[in-house]
């Protein structure tokens, strides 16, 4: 029979052989099971995709059951210890690691668009005051769509790669001018001269002319971007091939994966850890707090993962970062919050029914912290390097025979057709259709 699934309709009792290709079944195969002419067809019903694969992808591997992660083949502990966040960027972009020359002259493009038009500076300068500078970033990346009407060639595959420098180049950029207006303080403009990492420190907190990163900080930063740079097929990846797929700009695409992102289920988890570890505010009160979550009260954010169901690969990584973050900046004294929430939940049957582990942004916030970005700016980190994944994602679907528009199907349960109520009628249609059931009851108690 080979890889193929038989599939008996018991309605029909007719018997379809479907074919199984890489571990999965075409669900437009299915259409084909009717149980008569008028039948639509077989459908599958997932909604949040839970087990349906929306694309072949040879960007990222993630085996949730182990704990592994790997960026085109390669595990993530690897690249963390020994890469650099433009070099995976270019991976993830490329599919193989650069040579020397294809390095240097990607880093060169990239660091050579780093400034923004200066008319951007005024849509930021639109925002209050206390706007939040996730959603400066998300509306100002979709605003780079005005900037660059190139942009809408999709298909012309230079054009894929000026949109892709641009984007990788620009985010940090508008993300520090975000932060600077948030604190009423001039923007601080790019320095070629320094790291990707660098740079983004100093637009963020120069507050003179001279400013030299510790390197202890831009290298644990820029870790952090390797740990973000992608995840698969994840909320704001699926947002960024769903409006691309639409062959929207590659701007808009990404201001919408951003917005994805900006949920407090997805890259707003770290702000929400943070603001959970100071509600808790003690370790003394961590008991009281787990059993909260376990009443089903409040969610242990940082906890939990779609895919995961053992310790996320990243927030291994993460806890050991943090450890030489501190070195720097002193001890954030919520990291032992942290630990002993981890240490009560993770021997709580609760938890490990639901396999329940801590996740990336369990332990990054307590890092930002540390290093001074204001909770706020936790989404927009996550943003930045995931910028590079976005992309990948989005040429990866774009320049697939088998995408088309996403356009998913319903299972429609309203209403049958009915005729339109003209306004007069409608409260007492609904009143008469109450009495008559309010009738219908009394006769059957009668009964
Ligand atoms: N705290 C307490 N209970 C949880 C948590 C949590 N953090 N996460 C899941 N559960 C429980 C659910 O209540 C559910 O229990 P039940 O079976 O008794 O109803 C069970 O575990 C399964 O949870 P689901 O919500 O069905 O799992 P799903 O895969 O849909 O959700 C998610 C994954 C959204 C990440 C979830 O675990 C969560 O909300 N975590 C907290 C937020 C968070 O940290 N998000 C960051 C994810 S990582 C990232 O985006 C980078």
């Amino acid at each position: 029979m080979g890889d193929t699934l038989s599939v008996t309709d018991n309605r029909t009792g007719k018997t379809y052989e479907i074919a199984i290709e890489d571990g999965a079944i075409r669900a437009m195969d299915l259409r084909q099971i009717r149980v008569d002419d008028d039948d639509y067809g077989l459908k599958t019903y997932d909604p949040a995709f839970k087990n349906t694969a929306s694309c072949k992808s040879r960007i990222t591997f993630i085996d949730g059951e182990k704990g592994i992660l790997r960026y085109r083949g390669y595990p993530i502990e690897q690249l963390a210890e020994k890469s650099s966040y433009i070099e995976v960027a270019y991976l993830i972009l490329n599919g193989e690691l650069p040579t020397q020359s294809q390095l240097d002259i990607f880093a060169h493009e990239i660091t050579h668009h780093s400034i923004i038009h200066e008319y951007i500076k005024r849509v930021i300068e639109g925002f209050r005051y206390d706007a939040h500078p996730m959603g400066m970033f998300v509306s100002m990346v979709g605003a780079l769509s005005t900037f660059y009407p190139d942009a809408k060639k999709v298909h012309d595959p230079q054009s894929r790669q000026l949109q892709t420098y641009r984007l990788i180049a620009k985010v940090p950029t508008l993300a520090a001018f975000a932060y600077r207006h948030t604190i009423g303080m001039r923007f601080n403009y790019p320095d070629n001269d320094l790291s990707y990492a660098g740079n983004f420190l100093k637009m963020m907190f120069c507050m003179s002319n001279s400013y030299t990163p510790d390197p202890v900080l831009e290298k644990a930063l820029d870790q952090l971007f390797i740990l973000h740079a992608d995840h698969e097929q994840n909320c704001s990846a699926n947002a960024m091939r769903a409006v691309g797929s639409s062959e929207a700009d590659p701007y808009c695409s990404t201001a919408a994966a951003a917005a994805a992102l900006y949920g407090p289920l997805h890259g707003g988890a770290n702000e929400a850890v943070l603001r959970m570890l100071n509600e808790i505010g003690s370790k003394d009160n961590v008991p009281s707090f787990v059993k909260r979550v376990k009443d089903g009260e409040v969610r242990l954010m940082g906890f939990g993962h779609r895919v995961y169901k053992s310790y996320d690969p990243r927030a291994k990584i993460i806890k050991k970062t943090a450890h030489e973050v501190f070195s720097v900046t002193g001890k954030n004294p919520l990291i032992d919050i942290a630990l002993e929430l981890e240490r009560i939940a993770l021997q709580e049957d609760y938890f490990v029914k639901r396999k329940l582990y801590p996740n990336v942004d369990f332990y990054s916030g307590i890092i930002y912290e540390a290093m001074g970005f204001p909770v706020s700016m936790f989404p927009v980190l996550f943003a930045i390097p995931r910028t590079s994944g976005w992309i990948a994602q989005w040429v990866e679907m774009i320049t697939d025979s088998d995408q088309k528009i996403a356009r998913p199907q319903q299972l429609y349960l309203g209403e049958d057709e009915r005729d339109f109520v003209p306004m007069r009628n409608r409260g007492r249609s609904i009143s008469k259709k109450l009495d008559a059931k309010a009738q219908s009851r009394k006769g059957a108690r009668k009964k």
